[in-house]
């Protein structure tokens, strides 16, 4: 990675993340690290509307009505114009193929809102609160092949209250996704961390 670590930060939505991560950097709490690319897949994102906004370099590559490969590819050909080190994905609803992955290696991460292993895929607030759970969370991880899956790099953690919806609870979970998620950056870059077995540990 170069000296500054150049983020290219992939969504498809409202993009809080995307904005803790911006908030971050100009606050100077995650050093060395620099936006170079806001990438969407859809045209209506409020994230790529943000971007545009902060006057972040931002652009939708739609994904409907184009084929897996070849919108992936173009994903792959703007990260690169763009020379990205570090893809984010924030929010971005897409799985992943092999082929993305292999463009990128050990260089994606991604943020979930439930403490994996549990509850991967989707709704994922509700199916917790549902399942009884006491305590929930984030997940910031590598991207691997298998959705959800890959090495954690850090968690944080929510107590589940009584009176709790699922809303609430997502709402709860995603302040945490704030802090967790330029924290995570932030060891990613640090070049203090390595990958041990499936740990994320300080070297
Ligand atoms: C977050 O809950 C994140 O964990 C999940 O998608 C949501 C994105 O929210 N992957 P936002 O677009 O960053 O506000």
């Amino acid at each position: 990675m170069s000296e500054v670590t150049r983020l290219g930060v992939l969504l498809s939505g409202r993009g809080s993340n995307f904005l803790a991560i911006a908030g971050a950097i100009a606050e100077g709490e995650l050093r060395g690290v620099e936006i170079a690319v806001v990438l969407a897949n859809r045209e209506d994102a409020g994230g790529l509307a943000a971007a545009r906004e902060m006057g972040v370099a931002a652009r939708c590559i739609a994904s409907r009505g184009m084929e897996r490969g070849e919108h992936e590819r173009a994903m792959i050909a703007a990260l690169r114009e763009a020379r990205v080190d570090l893809v984010c994905l924030a929010g971005y609803m897409r799985v992943l193929t092999g082929e993305f992955v292999g463009a990128f290696p050990g260089a994606i991460l991604n943020i979930h809102p439930s403490l994996l292993p549990s509850f991967a895929g989707l709704g994922v607030q509700a199916a917790a609160l549902e399942y009884g759970v006491k305590v929930a969370g984030c997940t910031v991880h590598f991207v691997d092949e298998a959705v959800d899956h890959g090495v954690i790099v850090l968690q944080r953690t929510v107590e589940v209250q009584d009176h709790d919806t699922a809303e609430t609870l997502a709402a709860r979970i995603l302040a945490e996704e704030h802090m967790a998620y330029p924290e995570a950056i932030g060891r990613v870059v640090s070049g203090l961390y390595g990958v041990v077995g499936r740990r994320y540990v300080r070297l």
